[in-house]
């Protein structure tokens, strides 16, 4: 089971809508518990039907504003078995994303970034620019229902790549943005087992 938070960057799967989806979910403290206490649930019923191989896991992974070993063990700590980390990792050369969505990256602050249908009418949370911005005007119609409204944004985003516009890049980032850093993945990765490690032998 794979609990998302809405501190998450990029598609947000949690609610349909923007307003709903900030109202409806809480912190990462007061989530991850009721994720594992499903999760147990789930297995409780699988338990009963008799599947031992599954009833032996642990299911549930925390995605969403875990970008450092602190964030990693604090899930742990609350019953996760796991963390899926999106932002965390865009930083990294190997992701070579354009040039200006690399910049924004290193200089956002988590207020910064905003969950928005603009780009494919569904919820996803993006660095806010421009693009982000006008969809908020009074007298702006809705975005067309995903992947509609894909569709209609296509050619902007295209076009802004060819020109490094970032005004108009769907340049997706989660609120853990600052914590984000600019080494390799391989590197990245064990600094976040060797903090997280050492959190949590404490
Ligand atoms: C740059 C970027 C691109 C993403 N692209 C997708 C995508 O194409 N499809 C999808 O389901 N989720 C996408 N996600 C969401 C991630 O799968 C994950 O749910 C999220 O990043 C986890 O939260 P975090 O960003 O706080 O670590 C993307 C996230 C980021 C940051």
């Amino acid at each position: 089971m794979l609990g998302q938070r809405f501190e998450a960057g990029g598609f947000f799967l949690g609610a349909p809508q923007n307003a709903g989806a900030q109202r409806i979910l809480g912190s990462i403290a007061a989530r991850q518990p009721k994720i594992t206490a499903a999760d147990r649930e789930a297995a409780q019923r699988l338990n009963t039907q008799g599947d031992r191989a599954y009833r032996q896991r642990r299911y549930g992974a925390a995605i969403g504003g875990v970008a450092d070993g602190r964030g990693v063990a604090a899930a742990i700590v609350l019953g996760a078995s796991a963390v899926q980390i999106g932002t965390g990792f865009p930083r990294c050369p190997e992701a070579s994303l354009p040039a200006v969505y690399a910049e924004r990256l290193s200089l956002a602050q988590a207020d910064e970034t905003r969950l928005t249908r603009a780009f494919s009418g569904r919820s996803g949370r993006a660095i806010v620019n421009r693009f982000v911005k006008a969809f908020d005007g009074p007298d702006v119609p809705p975005p067309a229902p995903y992947p509609v409204q894909r569709g209609f944004t296509r050619p902007m985003r295209e076009e802004a790549i060819r020109m490094a516009d970032a005004e108009r890049m769907q340049m997706w980032a989660g609120q853990s943005v600052r914590l984000a850093r600019n080494q390799p993945a391989g590197i990245v990765t064990q600094q976040l087992w060797d903090e997280a490690s050492q959190f949590l032998s404490k």
